[in-house]
């Protein structure tokens, strides 16, 4: 029985803490004091944890310190505007979303099946129909994302979009042909929408590549993934076209953000961008020189290998924050993962096939330090070598099949619903997302029809150590109507 004065989670995070590992994960600031100047000030936490108090500007009507701010980043990252966000980009996802669709209710959005699930759940706000484009896939299950000619199509066959969605650069760090997507947006008059939450670095590493530069109308940058500043801490960009009308996402902002948002988030926001406006060069190159440390130590391993960008089909590149590595004797991304914690390294994320590293300028600091990453990886190949691989079920390396639309996400948001056991879910409308988390991407939304292939795939992936989100205790909610 526990008592009132255990506190649960400080203990999680203390535990965690005590195990040291090196962390290939987010945030980006990767546990180090030295990541960002600011923190040096926060012995004092408590003194710094203010709210909008004289002096201190208003998130929701910025005029100030705030709005300097905010000036200060859009202009170093080529945009109009810039929004501060403290629920990540999440939120950012949300505004942009109701905010490029507000004029034409159950309107369609074009957007790609590997879109977060926040995109999900603005089209269930924004009461938006969604238009699906499949992900392409590597035969070994890397999801690539879309192409422009796919976009094109859906353009042709969907004339009624308002908007269209992309995911750039992925969780797997793979970066779809932006500029041509933008060129096809402007084409057909669509509005554009980037979720770069994995590349806000890219303005300041690769300027060529941000998509703020590439023209998008709106891009959200999740901060805290690559940048340092805290969890959380994102901003929403914007750059308004003169042949269009204005967008205004500060209106479903503050609409869906914090009354009291956190000062030491919106500070870390304000030091990380001073410190990259600086440091953008020399965080360039530490980064390069971290993938570099990288695949040449997984030149000399038995087993463990780094995925190489450069065999990408056409239309795909690669972002130069992640390392993507595999097994060459078939071992799951879980089993790689567990090799590498039991070497000392936390990795960002696993799925059947990879285990994702999460690289920043942080881990090139002397104190947290690169030879402990490589010795992980050399003791990870090592303990991959005495491992028998566990088999891979090669039919649920991609994506199971776009399930049938029956139901527009906010329409069934409206249903009531009911629980059943996954195994006799086929033939049922899903009521809510089922997500392998990570990445977060959903295979089902609500309104969608589940089918045999869902419920295999998704037992096939609890029972090799996934995780599933949307099913608890082996159940999974419906829509219980007639
Ligand atoms: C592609 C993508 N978009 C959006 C998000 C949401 O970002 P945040 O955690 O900052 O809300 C994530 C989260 O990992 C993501 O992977």
């Amino acid at each position: 029985m526990s008592s009132s004065n255990q506190t649960p989670l400080i203990q999680a995070i203390e535990e965690y803490q005590a195990k040291n590992r090196q962390r290939q994960h987010m945030p980006g600031h990767k546990g180090q004091k030295q990541a960002l100047g600011l923190f040096r000030n926060w012995g004092n936490l408590a003194g710094w944890d203010l709210t909008e108090a004289d002096g201190l500007d208003d998130l929701h009507s910025p005029a100030g310190a705030l709005k300097q701010a905010q000036e200060m980043l859009a202009a170093v990252v080529g945009a109009k505007q810039a929004h501060f966000l403290v629920n990540g980009a999440t939120v950012g996802i949300l505004a942009a979303i109701l905010a490029a669709t507000a004029e034409h209710p159950g309107c369609s959005v074009l957007l790609p099946r590997n879109a977060h699930r926040a995109a999900w759940n603005a089209l269930a706000l924004a009461d938006c129909q969604p238009v699906w484009l499949p992900v392409q896939y590597l035969p070994h299950g890397l999801p690539l994302g879309i192409t422009p000619q796919q976009l094109q199509t859906a353009c042709q066959n969907s004339p009624g979009c308002q908007a269209a969605f992309f995911v750039y650069p992925s969780y797997y760090g793979v970066c779809v042909d932006l500029a041509q997507m933008l060129a096809v947006c402007r084409e057909n008059q669509l509005i554009s929408i980037v979720d770069e939450a994995h590349g806000a670095h890219l303005p300041f590493i690769a300027p060529d590549m941000a998509a703020t530069r590439l023209g998008a109308d709106l891009v959200i940058d999740s901060w805290h993934k690559s940048m340092g500043s805290l969890g959380q801490t994102a901003v929403l960009l914007q750059n308004d076209r003169p042949d269009q009308p204005g967008l205004w996402p500060e209106r479903w902002l503050t609409m869906l953000q914090t009354s009291s948002p956190s000062y030491p988030l919106l500070a870390s926001l304000d030091a990380a961008r001073a410190e990259w406006s600086e440091q953008a060069a020399a965080r360039g190159l530490a980064l390069q020189q971290e993938r570099e440390a990288i695949a040449e130590a997984l030149q000399q391993t038995k087993l463990l290998r780094l995925y190489n960008a450069a065999d990408l089909p056409p239309h795909f590149s690669y972002d130069q924050s992640k390392a993507l590595l595999y097994s060459a004797a078939a071992h799951s991304g879980w089993q790689l993962a567990e090799a590498l914690r039991q070497s000392g390294l936390e990795p960002e994320f696993a799925d059947w096939q990879w285990v994702l590293l999460l690289l920043s300028y942080a881990d090139m600091l002397p104190a947290n330090g690169l030879p402990q990453l490589l010795r992980a990886l050399r003791r990870a190949d090592y303990i991959l070598q005495q491992t028998p691989p566990r088999p891979i079920n090669e039919k649920y390396l991609c994506q199971p099949p776009s399930p049938q639309k029956v139901l527009n996400p906010a329409e069934a948001m409206r249903k009531p619903i009911r629980k059943v056991q996954l195994k006799s879910a086929a033939g049922l409308l899903a009521a809510g997302l089922l997500t392998p988390y990570p990445p977060g991407i959903p295979w089902l939304g609500p309104g969608e029809l589940i089918e045999p292939e869902h419920v295999a795939a998704a037992e096939s992936l609890l029972q090799a150590g996934g995780r599933l989100q949307g099913v608890e205790n082996g159940m999974i909610s419906v829509l219980d109507f007639a």
